[in-house]
């Protein structure tokens, strides 16, 4: 038996604010339970709901090192579907109302859970022969394993995985200030280790110090090698090109299946969208004060309001996006910039338009399974869910190929009667909008060929199945 440890900053169904959250908690179900022990370790912030703080067990607690400051550690214990969770206690780090907050508060914050995850194994008796890191808020797990923790025999022959799932996001901070909070000496502040541009940066401790690198599909594998897409760390990942690889994320199918989803009106399946699929759209449109008309064309966004997902693009052609034919249903919360533009074009264009500025996920079920299509002109897409989420549900992604978008959309081609979606090159508003009314051109002249592209999205297959054996290889090859 192999043990794995998943450290992470967000989980479902604990905690969420991306698809960072739905791969932390969905993936170690799927590993195979004779062989490996996979349990996964998360903060207990304060805003996880009482629900589940009602299921946490108290295991131990003690006081832990981080440089001159002494701070109280506390674990406590659940186990969920088949899942051992730990969740690091701290009311100074983790009582705020969102789990990140400022970004000098994040530094200290995190760097006192990567090392609260280490000092806690030896307490809790639970040896991993993997750590799987899972973006910036864990890059220093990797670096205090071969520094602080090294002395002690119970973390040798310990190994590393670093996920990227965004690289955008490195955690980066003043390499003073870094340095007093981790308590590491200078010898880790080069341009070699931890140092990038004259700061500290803890993604570039992980990448350094992992044994093996992922992020959560090929093409962004290959992207994050250039410059356009390397945020500053092409370098180093050419120069480790050879322990990184992409896998692609998978998707709860138990969770996301339009046949018994809780949270949506009607339930359909692949052999009956063509009559069912149609309700849940009457039924939003009743609910969002829309123009109840099962004909037209609806399209979905449900997304973080920010430029990676192409926002500044959909804004360039707002008013086309708008038209009469069209209905257009926005779920989001983000950039004041963007909220206010669907703010405002709801009022413009009322019973036509639907713009739902905040987080909900019960929401975001009857969106995917009620429109016709989703838009998603992501500027870079390491993976992104919420096309294979629509794809589940028979809603058809217009995405633009980047990253995980283009190795799971497959465009249409009406002459070979192929395809999953529909896609664009560049990153351009009026590609994207010709791509948009190349749509529903097919939409409402073509349905039959439309209802084929629904039945080859509903058949693709994202479950975790195939991924989740590309991380057993990776462990196996770690651990012999
Ligand atoms: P990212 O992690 O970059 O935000 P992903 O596509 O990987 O993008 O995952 C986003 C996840 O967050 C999806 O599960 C999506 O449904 C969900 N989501 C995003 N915004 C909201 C919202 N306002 N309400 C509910 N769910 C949301
Ligand atoms: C990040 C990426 C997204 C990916 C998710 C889960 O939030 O932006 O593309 O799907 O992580 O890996």
């Amino acid at each position: 038996m192999k043990n794995i440890l998943f450290a992470a900053s967000e989980c479902v169904p604990f905690i969420k604010t991306g698809g960072l959250a739905d791969v932390v908690g969905s993936l170690p179900k799927y590993f195979d339970k004779e062989e490996f022990d996979v349990r996964v370790m998360i903060p207990n912030y304060r805003m996880i709901d009482q629900k589940w703080k009602d299921q946490m067990v108290y295991k131990t607690s003690f006081y832990m090192n981080l440089a001159w400051r002494n701070q109280y550690v506390g674990i406590m214990e659940m186990e969920y579907e088949g899942i051992t969770f730990y969740f690091i206690d701290n009311e100074f780090y983790f009582s705020g109302d969102h789990p990140y907050g400022e970004i000098y508060q994040d530094i200290e914050k995190f760097a006192f859970f990567s090392k609260a995850v280490l000092s806690a194994l030896p307490v809790i008796d639970f040896k991993p022969d993997v750590i799987h890191c899972h973006d910036w808020q864990t890059g220093l797990i990797p670096v205090f394993l071969k520094d602080t923790f090294a002395q002690n025999p119970f973390f040798w022959g310990i190994k590393t995985v670093m996920t990227i799932h965004n690289l955008k996001f490195q955690g980066v901070w003043d390499k003073n200030t870094i340095q007093d909070i981790t308590g590491l000496s200078s010898y880790y502040f080069t341009p070699d280790k931890l140092e990038a541009y004259g700061n500290a940066n803890y993604l570039k401790g992980g990448i350094c110090y992992a044994d093996e690198v992922t992020t959560v599909s090929e093409s962004y594998a290959q992207e994050i090698r250039t410059p356009f897409y390397g945020e500053g760390l092409d370098g180093l990942l050419n120069a480790r090109a050879g322990s990184l690889c992409g896998i692609v994320n998978g998707l709860d199918y138990n969770e996301w299946n339009p046949w018994t989803d809780p949270y949506i009106y009607h339930h359909y399946s692949a052999a009956n969208f063509r009559r069912e699929k149609k309700k849940n759209k009457l039924a939003l449109q009743k609910e969002l004060g829309l123009e109840e008309n099962e004909k037209v064309f609806m399209m979905g966004v449900v997304s973080r309001l920010t430029d990676q997902k192409g926002f500044d693009l959909i804004e360039c052609v707002m008013e086309q996006l708008c038209a009469e034919d069209t209905q257009f249903v926005i779920l989001g919360t983000g950039e004041p910039r963007y909220e206010n533009l669907f703010r405002h074009y709801e009022w413009k264009y009322k019973g036509r338009v639907s713009s739902n500025i905040y987080y909900n996920n019960e929401r975001s079920h009857k969106i995917y399974a009620a429109c016709d299509a989703f838009l998603m002109p992501s500027l870079f897409e390491p993976c992104g869910l919420s096309q294979l989420m629509s794809l589940r549900y028979g809603t058809l992604p217009i995405v633009r190929e980047t990253g995980g978008l283009k190795d799971t959309v497959e465009p249409y081609n009406e002459y070979e009667g192929t395809g999953t979606g529909f896609s664009f090159a560049n990153y351009n508003a009026h590609e994207m909008l010709a791509t948009v009314e190349y749509a529903k051109d097919v939409y409402y002249n073509h349905k039959r060929e439309w209802n084929k592209l629904v039945d080859r999205a509903m058949a693709a297959d994202f479950s975790w199945d195939v991924s989740a054996k590309k991380y057993e290889e990776i462990y196996r090859k770690l651990t012999y």
